[in-house]
This record gives structure tokens, C-alpha cells and sequence, in this order.
């Protein structure tokens, strides 16, 4: 088992990616903070029938009040903060539209829970973590490197998540915290059937077109993330930090 006994928390991880980070890293021994505004049951659940311990902490990641009480039930519960995975994302509720369609309201909003999210997250963890290190995994998207249609907002916010990598890198190594970036390709989320059924312009299917772009010929699951995840928070990549790992079947290469 390769993170037996870490304690790792996971943002957004009451679906999709994120539920799927939470039950992978419990099958390699994690026991985990399900941290999310939705209510997290159903991934408790599901790491307790992995074998693992979980507790849901109902958190708003843009409230740094609702962080620090996500940070104290992680040590209260298991005594220590091991692993943080930012992947908690304003994504299923964008409406795709024109860009001269969006709101400031909704710019910002996407850039608070995507971008001061993350950062409100890492300030709360890091008077525990800095004791003795630990792995800082924050959930960017390849779609930085490709662009996309309708949603300028998001693509600007996770390009901030990877600039915010590097920069954090070099602020914690010095505590033995790496910092990394892992880029999803389109995933058949939740969030991403939310995210098509709703879209108020039309343009291409994403599916169709990452497939066609992807060198591994078939549809993208939340599961395929896992693997990378957990290489990013395990020993294996202990001297690594401040890098982007795309995850995509080869969609893109950067
Ligand atoms: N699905 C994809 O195609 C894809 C591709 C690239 C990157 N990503 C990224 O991967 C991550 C997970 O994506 P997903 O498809 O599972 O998304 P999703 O929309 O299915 O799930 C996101 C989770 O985050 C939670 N959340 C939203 N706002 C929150 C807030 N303010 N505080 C706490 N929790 C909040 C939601 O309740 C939900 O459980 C996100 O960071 C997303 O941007 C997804």
C-alpha cells in the first residue's frame, strides 16, 4: 500500500474526480477528509467499503473560516494532515456561453472557488503540514494548454491553478511540502454531463472531440485520474514539485 496510514483531504470530493481520488487513495491505506458544500455520505461509504476511515467536513472553499475548520476536524479526527488535493472547482454549474455574456458576478465567482479556493485551502493545512512535509496536489485541466468555447473563465482560473503550483512550490520546499499540478482531458464526470446539458451556446461535443484528439482511443473516466493522483501524493514522487502532469490519453501534449 502505497499512502498506508496518510491522512490526505480532498476537496470536491462529494462526486466525479474527486470521489474517485478519495476511494483510490483509501484502497492504498489513506484514511480521508471528504471536504465539500455538497453532502460527502455516499464517498464516506464508499471509502469505508474500501477499507479505509473517512469523515465528511462540510466546507466552503471560499470562506477561509470553513477551511480552518476543514484543516482542525482532519487533525482532531486522525491527528495529522498528510496529503491536500485542491479539486473542489466551480465546473458543473457554467452555464457555456458567449464570452460578452458573462457576468462579472459569474467571472468572479468561478475565480474565487477556482483560484482562492486552493489558496485558502493550503493556508489552512500549512501550520500542520509544515511540521513534518507532505504533497499539495492542485487539479488544473489540459483545457489551459487547448482553450475552449463559451467558458473563458474557467480556462483563465486553472490556468491561475498552475501558476499558483509553481509559485507555492517554491514557497514550501523549503518544508518538504511538494507541490503539483495534475491536468485532467475531458472526464465523463458528473459535472461534465451537468455541464453539456446545460450550455446556452452551441458548439462542437467535447466528447467526440477529445476522443478524436486523444492517442488512447477511448472516453475518459474519473477512475483514470486516480493512478497519477496517487503517484503525486505517495513517496514515489517525493522529488517532484512544482510540475503539471496531463492526464488525458494524450489529447494534447505540451
Ligand atoms: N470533468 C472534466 O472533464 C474535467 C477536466 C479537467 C479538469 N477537471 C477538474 O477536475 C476537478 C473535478 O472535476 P469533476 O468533473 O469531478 O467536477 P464536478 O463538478 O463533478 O465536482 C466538483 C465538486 O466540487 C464541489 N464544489 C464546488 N464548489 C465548491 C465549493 N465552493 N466548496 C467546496 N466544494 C465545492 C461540488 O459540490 C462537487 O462535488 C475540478 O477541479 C475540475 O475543474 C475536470
Amino acid at each position: 500500500m502505497k499512502l498506508k496510514d496518510r491522512v490526505a483531504i480532498v476537496t470536491g470530493a462529494a462526486q466525479g474526480i474527486g470521489k474517485a481520488f478519495a476511494v483510490g487513495y483509501a484502497k492504498e491505506g489513506a484514511k480521508v477528509v471528504i471536504a465539500d458544500i455538497a453532502d460527502g455520505k455516499e464517498t464516506v461509504d464508499a471509502v469505508e467499503n474500501a477499507g479505509s476511515e473517512a469523515v465528511f467536513v462540510k466546507t466552503d472553499v471560499i470562506k477561509q473560516e470553513d477551511c480552518d475548520a476543514m484543516a482542525k476536524a482532519a487533525v482532531d479526527r486522525f491527528g495529522m494532515i498528510d496529503i491536500l488535493v485542491n479539486n473542489a472547482a466551480m465546473y458543473a454549474n457554467i452555464i457555456k456561453k458567449r464570452f460578452n455574456e458573462i457576468t462579472t458576478e459569474e467571472w468572479n465567482r468561478v475565480m474565487e472557488v477556482n483560484t482562492a479556493g486552493p489558496f485558502h485551502c493550503i493556508k489552512a493545512i500549512f501550520p500542520y503540514m509544515k511540521e513534518k512535509g507532505g504533497k499539495i496536489i492542485n487539479v488544473a485541466s489540459s483545457i489551459i494548454f487547448e482553450g475552449a468555447m463559451g467558458m473563458p473563465h474557467y480556462v483563465a482560473s486553472k490556468g491561475a491553478v498552475f501558476a499558483f503550483t509553481r509559485s507555492m512550490a517554491r514557497e514550501l520546499g523549503e518544508y518538504n511540502i511538494n507541490v503539483n499540478s495534475l491536468a485532467p482531458g475531458y472526464t465523463q464526470s458528473e459535472g461534465s454531463k451537468v455541464i453539456e446539458k446545460n450550455r446556452a451556446i452551441a458548439g462542437p461535443n467535447p466528447e467526440e472531440i477529445s476522443l478524436q484528439k486523444r492517442c488512447l482511443k477511448r472516453t475518459s473516466l474519473p477512475e483514470d485520474m486516480v493512478g497519477t493522483a496517487i503517484f503525486l501524493a505517495c513517496d514515489l514522487s517525493d522529488f517532484i514539485t512544482g510540475q503539471l502532469i496531463l492526464c488525458d490519453g494524450g489529447a494534447s501534449f505540451h
